[in-house]
């Protein structure tokens, strides 16, 4: 039978455990430990804070949610944890979504009315930026719009590559589209992180997260946004929301690159073959797609084996794939190589 959830006391008497260094007593992933972890993810504390709380390695509890994910066996303690950790996000997110639909709606604020649409990709922001998508119904969401389930897809990738190229520390990782750096914070904040992002806040979010060595630009990054800098760059992160090849082609042509390079990228552009029939070569071209659905199926399910990896392949000698992934989330592709010279 499951034990009672912890009390308010409990909770209290965990945390007097926390400070006083004795939290090597609760067994992480045991249930106790399951039930105050995902006790402060309800409360609204980021994972990471909480991770920090229960003095364990965050890339140790995203290495068990990835487990417990991939296990077979639904009562082991990872999948456990992973299934709270979810319903725990959701739980969180559900009592803020409630509280901001009250100022909105109810009590008609219109600012919290402005910010709730803006959340939503609604509206479109003045410049450049690529429209948020939209996500997929339920779930938890990452503060770039897109499911967690999503955003994990692209850390296990990321990590599969990163543990096969083996880099030092202290490389220089190139991102763009660094939002409010998730990713870099995540993956590369043992390397030199450049990063850009077309929108202010999200770049200043950036800023305050990663580490001081890091250079954070608000930037198009459909230009090369370091003319100074001297690299080599050993990591390209190119998380687009639909088409991540514009930042690509520029960092090519102008980037100092290093002999091997690890590079990811999330390309959208399956959803524009379904829904405008038509998709953004890499190359950069707009390619019309034929608008009966056995066309568009076709062209949407052979995409990326027959036009991007194909394109990449011509475009990077001297450079040679090494290794290669890919994984498809929804309408995203995200992957990534490593390639050398
Ligand atoms: C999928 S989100 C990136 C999330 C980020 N990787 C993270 O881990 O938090 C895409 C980002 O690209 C930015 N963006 C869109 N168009 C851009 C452009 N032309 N140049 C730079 N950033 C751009 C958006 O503002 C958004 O923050």
């Amino acid at each position: 039978m499951k034990p009672e959830p912890l009390s308010e006391e409990e909770v209290a008497r965990v945390i007097k455990q926390l400070e006083s260094g004795s939290i090597d007593e609760i067994e992480p992933l045991s249930y106790h430990w399951t039930e105050l972890y995902t006790k402060f993810l309800r409360a609204g504390v980021d994972p990471e804070t909480v991770s920090t709380i229960m003095a364990v390695k965050h890339t140790d509890v995203l290495q068990w949610i990835e487990d417990g994910e991939a296990s077979d066996d639904p009562s082991s303690p990872e999948a456990q944890f992973a299934s709270e950790f979810e319903r725990a996000l959701a739980q969180s997110k559900a009592a803020f979504v409630s509280t901001i639909y009250k100022a909105a709606v109810i009590d008609k604020d219109p600012r919290w009315a402005a910010w709730w649409l803006e959340k939503q990709g609604m509206v479109q922001g003045s410049g450049r930026t690529e429209k948020v998508p939209l996500r997929a119904p339920g779930g938890p969401t990452m503060s770039s719009g897109e499911p967690a389930s999503a955003y994990r897809s692209k850390v296990r990738l990321r990590r599969r590559l990163l543990r096969k190229a083996q880099l030092e520390m202290g490389t220089v990782a190139y991102v763009p589209f660094v939002g409010h750096g998730h990713i870099a914070q995540e993956m590369y904040k043992r390397h030199r992180i450049i990063g850009a992002d077309i929108d202010p806040g999200a770049a200043n979010i950036a800023v305050n997260r990663l580490p001081e060595s890091s250079t954070i630009k608000v930037a198009d990054c459909e230009t090369w946004p370091f003319p100074e800098e001297r690299g080599p760059v050993t990591i390209a992160d190119f998380d687009a929301y639909t088409y991540p090849y514009g930042a690509f082609r520029q960092f090519w042509d102008h980037a100092p690159k290093d002999d091997t390079l690890v590079m990811f990228f999330s390309d959208g552009q399956k959803a524009s073959i379904q829904k405008l029939n038509q998709y953004r070569h890499p190359a950069g071209k707009l390619v019309p797609v034929k608008t009966n659905l056995a066309t568009k199926r076709e062209k949407t399910t052979s995409y990326y084996k027959d036009v991007v990896f194909p394109w990449f392949e011509e475009t990077i000698p001297p450079y040679s794939i090494v290794e290669h992934d890919v994984v498809e989330h929804s309408m995203m592709i995200y992957w990534g190589v490593i390639i050398r010279q």
